[in-house]
């Protein structure tokens, strides 16, 4: 296994459109081992999520977790899950407003509208199909990570540049008044 070194902000490699992984290639030693790499990646720099486009591979690939992490201490757990080729089907109609960071835009956090409750469809690093319904925290992340695989970051997503913050200022100015809904 191998920390990646993670795209940043102006990357080409993050505004491209992923190709799908093919699914008699999801069992090779090549896609099995990225998806290694990018769970120790998202480990490593204390992600809830990665997409393969943010480690350089432009790919329909993400993988998601959220154990404690010190990057988001109030989130929910959600379970290791990998994402190949995910399709999502979201009510527009309901949205809330939270926040969002992202490794590859470094430091900084802003406010993002997303659907609170998605169907989802994605193949399983075992390319099994899965069918899910997800609601809160996990239905923004996976909202964030297929964004990626669309070459799109949270920034494109917000309504409201006045909330983007570095964390520090997050911290000081922001957090106190947050309402924890997620
Ligand atoms: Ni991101």
């Amino acid at each position: 296994m191998a920390i990646l070194k993670v795209a940043r902000l102006g990357h080409p490699v993050l505004r491209q459109v992923a190709k799908p992984v093919p699914p008699a290639a999801i069992s090779t030693p090549e896609i099995q081992r990225l998806i290694d790499d990018m769970i120790e990646t998202m480990h490593e720099y204390d992600g809830v999520g990665i997409a393969a486009p943010q480690v350089h591979q432009s790919l329909q690939l993400a993988v998601i977790e959220v154990a404690s992490n010190p990057r988001y201490p109030q989130a929910p757990h959600i379970p290791l899950t990998v994402l190949i080729n995910p399709d999502i089907t979201a009510c527009v109609a309901d949205q809330h407003v939270g926040w969002e960071g992202c490794l590859s835009v470094e430091g900084l956090r802003g406010q993002v509208p997303r659907a609170r409750r998605l169907s989802v469809r994605w193949l399983d690093r075992a390319g099994r199909a899965v069918s899910r319904e997800v609601e809160g925290f996990f239905a923004v992340v996976i909202q964030h990570e297929v964004d990626h695989l669309q070459g799109k970051l949270f920034l494109d997503r917000m309504t409201d540049l006045t909330t983007l913050t570095h964390l520090l200022e997050y911290d000081r100015y922001w957090l106190r008044h947050e309402d924890d809904a997620d």
